[in-house]
């Protein structure tokens, strides 16, 4: 493995390039590939079982493009699936989990912490179970959001965007004022931010695909594992269906600062 190989990362879709910004921004050198299992998205409703054969053909994939490390951008993946990609490697392998769950317990005044994901994930009771062996007397209130991602996948992303906010309304009332830091425990989630913003004032958002960005560029500088180019890094995008699509959506959420030819690929290969 080498220091000039890419960063592998990995989602189901789209959330997963939340990680992508965050780390083109901190680690601009690195070569980046990027998989979006558009074609089997969503995960979230899915049995562990698929969920976990889904994730070992997805880092297969990026395994065969030699990458030096894999994030699972993936709240399903993180907290359903991580041993899997770790049987395949010995390179480091991160996920969204741990970091976010620490960050929201440093953020959180009350130690009272709202935590939503996909169904899977609120089922493996990860986060909770993270912050509550930090503080057993932490209080973490717990929903599944599973509308927010095919939201977010069919592009209902603007702010003031009328179903998206009667759906942050639905999900989102009852923690008001029930807790002052909220986990965005699946990776779609922080791309609709504002809107659950605006349904929960006052309350903290905790991004995991950020927290877990952070993570990963100390780990990797630690292991000595950072591209020593000069260049910017390039980032490639490959997906399992309609890489028009993708770009597209992908497009309107990174911004013009990235351009996105996506590739489709045989993800039933691997
Ligand atoms: N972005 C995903 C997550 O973080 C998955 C959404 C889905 O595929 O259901 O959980």
């Amino acid at each position: 493995m080498s220091k000039e190989s890419a960063i592998g990362v990995f989602d189901s879709g789209l959330g997963g390039l939340c990680a992508v910004r965050a780390l083109a921004e901190l680690l601009p050198h690195e070569n980046i590939i990027y998989f979006g299992d558009t074609g089997r998205v969503p995960y979230g409703s899915k049995s562990r079982e698929i969920i976990r054969k889904y994730t070992a053909q997805d880092a297969s994939f990026l395994l065969s493009h030699g990458v030096k490390a894999i994030l699972a951008a993936c709240g399903t993946v993180s907290s359903n699936a991580l041993e899997c990609i770790e049987a395949l490697t010995s390179n480091p392998v991160f996920g969204v989990v741990e970091d976010a769950a620490r960050e929201a317990y440093d953020a959180s005044h009350s130690k009272r912490i709202g935590v939503i994901g996909t169904q899977a994930t609120v089922n493996s009771g990860i986060f909770k179970r993270k912050i509550e062996e930090r503080d057993p007397q932490a209080v973490v209130l717990q929903s599944a959001c599973p509308l927010f991602v095919p939201l977010v996948e069919y592009g209902f992303t603007a702010e003031g965007d009328e179903i998206t906010r009667l759906a942050c309304e639905r999900y989102l009332a009852h923690f008001r004022g029930e807790v002052d830091t909220l986990i965005l425990g699946c990776t779609h989630f922080p791309i609709l931010e504002k809107a659950i913003a605006s349904a929960l004032p006052g309350v903290a958002l905790i991004n995991p695909a950020s927290a877990a960005a952070r993570a990963m560029a100390k780990t990797l500088g630690k292991k000595n594992l950072l591209s020593e180019r000069a260049e910017k890094g390039e980032i490639r995008y490959f997906v399992s269906d309609e890489p028009a699509r993708f770009a597209a959506e992908g497009k309107i959420f990174l911004g013009k600062d990235f351009e996105i030819k996506a590739e489709k690929i045989e993800i039933d290969k691997f």
